[in-house]
C-alpha cells in the first residue's frame, strides 16, 4: 500500500491545491483500419521509480478510436506481450460474437487478431480492454484500455462541442494501488492512487465556454460521485450507448466501473477561475466500493479497504483552469437530443432472473467470490441460449452486501425499473452497465437482434474486475431457432428500392450479402437464394401485397418490409 498525496477538498467551494500535471489527451486513430499493438511499457509516476505497465500503441492506455456509424472497420490487434495471451473486447459495441473479443478469442503472444465489422452503434462513448478470463483485472490495471468515440449523422446535426482535446475531452478515470517500489498491485482493495488519462494529479487548461466531458470509469472496482467543486449544475447528454432524449441538469452523477457518461459543463462565466471536477464520495451510501464502508452492514469488512483516503471522502478528479474561450466555443446547448423508442415490456418474449449472492454468507462475505444464480463462470457451461431477435426483460437481484455493476455484451438495454421505481431521467437512455445496489432489484429490457451464432457466446458479468475474474460472469448464445420469423430489426446497411415496387427490386448492401429470403408477412418462405454480391436483382411474386425481405450480410441478418403493387 502506498499513501499518495491526494488533493482533498474538505469544503466544496474552497479552491483546491494546485494540481501538478497537465492532463494527457490520448492520441487518436480514425479511418477504416486500426492497428492496435499491445505491449509492455514503463511510466515514471513517482520520482526515482519506474513502473512496469502495459499499453496499446504506447506505454499505458491506448489511442482514442474515432469511428463513424455504418463504416466498415477492421481492427488488427497484435499481442507483443512477453509470453502472455490476452484478448481485446469492444465494450458496448453491437458486433457479431466472433468479433466481440471475449475470453474465447485468445490472441497468443506474437500473433494478430483481425475482427472486421460494420459500426452499428449510436454516436457515443465506448471503450476497449482485454478480457482474458482471470486476467482481465491484471491487464486492465496495468494499463490496457482505450476509448472509442462513435460519430453519426444525427449527432452531427446537434450544436455540441466536438473538438477533441479542446472542448470535447476524453476522461478515463481509474484508481490503482502501488507497492513501495512503485509497481502496480493488480489484485488489491487499496487503490489509493487516482489517475485520469494515466495522469496523476491532473489539471486541464480549458476555455470559458461549454465543454463536453466524456467520462469513462475504467477503474477495477471504484464508483465515483461526480460533481463540480462549486456545486454548479451540469448537463448529462449521453449514457453508455449514446445520447439521451433530452439533456438532464444535475449537480451529482454516480458512475460505476464500466459506465460512461457524456456531460456538458458551462464554463463561460468562469474565465480566470480554477474549478475542479470532483468525486463527492462522502455522499455514496455504504455498500458501494468507494463509500466509507464497502458493505451495507457496518460489520462487513474487506481486506485492505481501509485505510484509504479516498473511501467516503470528497476529492478532485481533474482541475479545470479556465482561460479564454477556444476558436470553436459554443455558449448554449440543445435541450432535445435524439429520439428513443424503447422496447415495451408487453412485447417481451421472455423474462430472466439473475440473482447475485456471496459464496460465503455473513460479515466476511466481501472477501469471497460472488455468484450469479448460484453458479461461478465455467467456460464449458452455456448459461443461456436466447432465440434470435428475442425481446427480453432481465431482472437483476442483488442479495449480497455490496453493489455490483452488471454488464452485458452484444446489446444496449433500457432500464425499466429500479427497485420498483422508474429510473431517473439520466438512466433512461441506452445502457450496457447498470449498478445494482445491495438488496435491490433492477430490471432492463433489450432485444437480441442482428446477430446469431449457435456456438460462439457473448458474456455478461459484474464489471468490478476482481469479481469478474473470480467468476461473477456467465455466457449466452443467440441461437438461430427463430431465424426467418417475421419481425423487423432496426434498419441499417441494406437498401431496397424501389419500394413500393411493381415487379423487380434492387437490394444493395455496403458489405457482401450471403443469402436473401423473401417471406410472406406471416413468415412463410417464398424464395431463397444464395448470393455473394453487394447488389442483387430480385423478382417479386405476382400478387400485390406486403412482403418481407430477409438479407444475411457478412455478419448480420436484416429484415425489410416491402410492398408490391402490380
Ligand atoms: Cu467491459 Cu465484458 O466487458
Ligand atoms: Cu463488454
Ligand atoms: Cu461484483
Amino acid at each position: 500500500m502506498r499513501y499518495h498525496l491526494l488533493a482533498l477538498a474538505i469544503l466544496a467551494a474552497i479552491p483546491v491545491a494546485q494540481a501538478q500535471n497537465a492532463l494527457l489527451i490520448p492520441d487518436t486513430l480514425s479511418g477504416s483500419t486500426f492497428q492496435l499493438t499491445m505491449d509492455e511499457g514503463t511510466v515514471s509516476f513517482f520520482q526515482g521509480q519506474t513502473t512496469q505497465t502495459m499499453g496499446v500503441n504506447g506505454d499505458i492506455l491506448g489511442p482514442t478510436l474515432f469511428m463513424n456509424r455504418w463504416d466498415s472497420v477492421t481492427l488488427n490487434v497484435t499481442n507483443l506481450l512477453d509470453s502472455d495471451s490476452t484478448t481485446m473486447h469492444w465494450h458496448g459495441m453491437h458486433v457479431a460474437p466472433q468479433n466481440d473479443g471475449g475470453p474465447h478469442h485468445i490472441i497468443a503472444p506474437n500473433s494478430t487478431w483481425s475482427p472486421a465489422f460494420k459500426v452499428r452503434d449510436w454516436a457515443g462513448v465506448y471503450w476497449y480492454h482485454p478480457h482474458l478470463h482471470m486476467k482481465t483485472n491484471e491487464h486492465v490495471s496495468k494499463g490496457m484500455a482505450g476509448m472509442i468515440i462513435v460519430r453519426d449523422p444525427l449527432e452531427a446535426t446537434l450544436d455540441l462541442p466536438r473538438h477533441y482535446g479542446v472542448n470535447d475531452i476524453p476522461l478515463v478515470i481509474q484508481t490503482k494501488d502501488f507497492d513501495a517500489n512503485g509497481q502496480i498491485i493488480t489484485e488489491s482493495n487499496t487503490d489509493d492512487v487516482l489517475m485520469v488519462n494515466a495522469t496523476l494529479d491532473a489539471y486541464l487548461d480549458i476555455g470559458a465556454e461549454v465543454v463536453r466531458l466524456r467520462v469513462l470509469n475504467g477503474s477495477s472496482q471504484r464508483t465515483f460521485q461526480l460533481g463540480m467543486s462549486n456545486n454548479m449544475s451540469f448537463e448529462v447528454i449521453g449514457s453508455d450507448g449514446g445520447l439521451l432524449e433530452q439533456a438532464v441538469g444535475l449537480t451529482r452523477l454516480r458512475i460505476s466501473p464500466g459506465e460512461r457518461y457524456e456531460i456538458l459543463v458551462d464554463l463561460s462565466s468562469y474565465q480566470g477561475d480554477t474549478l475542479a471536477l470532483m468525486s463527492y464520495a462522502s455522499e455514496l451510501p455504504n455498500g458501494i466500493f468507494g463509500a466509507t464502508n464497502p458493505g451495507h452492514g457496518q460489520m462487513m469488512t474487506m481486506n485492505g479497504y481501509n485505510p484509504n483516503a479516498m473511501n467516503g471522502a470528497n476529492f478532485d478528479l481533474l482541475e479545470l483552469r479556465v482561460g479564454a474561450p477556444s476558436a470553436h466555443a459554443l455558449y448554449s446547448t440543445p435541450d432535445s437530443l435524439v429520439h428513443h423508442a424503447p422496447w415495451q415490456q408487453a412485447n417481451a418474449d421472455a423474462t430472466r432472473s439473475l440473482t447475485f449472492t456471496p459464496v460465503t454468507m455473513g460479515q466476511n462475505q466481501l472477501n469471497g467470490h460472488f455468484l450469479i444464480n448460484g453458479q461461478a463462470f465455467d467456460m464449458n457451461v452455456m448459461n443461456y441460449s436466447i432465440p434470435y431477435d428475442n425481446i427480453e426483460v432481465w431482472q437483476l437481484t442483488n442479495q449480497s452486501g455490496i453493489a455490483h455493476p452488471f454488464h452485458i455484451h452484444d446489446v444496449q438495454f433500457y432500464i425499466i425499473d429500479r427497485n420498483g421505481s422508474t429510473p431517473p431521467l439520466y438512466e433512461q437512455g441506452r445502457k450496457d452497465v447498470v449498478l445494482v445496489p445491495t438488496m435491490q432489484t433492477v430490471k432492463f429490457i433489450t432485444r437480441f437482434e442482428n446477430f446469431y451464432n449457435d456456438s460462439i457466446p457473448y458474456m455478461y458479468h459484474c464489471h468490478m474486475l476482481t469479481h469478474e475474474d473470480d467468476g461473477m460472469m456467465g455466457q449466452f448464445i443467440v441461437n438461430s431457432s427463430t431465424v426467418g420469423q417475421a419481425e423487423f430489426a432496426e434498419p441499417s446497411i441494406v437498401r431496397i428500392y424501389p419500394n413500393p415496387s411493381t415487379g423487380r427490386i434492387v437490394i444493395s448492401s455496403g458489405t457482401d450479402m450471403k443469402w436473401i429470403k423473401l417471406l410472406s408477412l406471416d413468415g412463410r418462405e417464398i424464395s431463397f437464394q444464395q448470393v455473394s454480391d453487394r447488389e442483387v436483382l430480385l423478382d417479386l411474386p405476382h400478387e400485390s401485397g406486403t412482403y418481407i425481405v430477409e438479407v444475411m450480410t457478412d455478419d448480420a441478418v436484416e429484415r425489410h418490409r416491402i410492398s408490391v403493387a402490380k
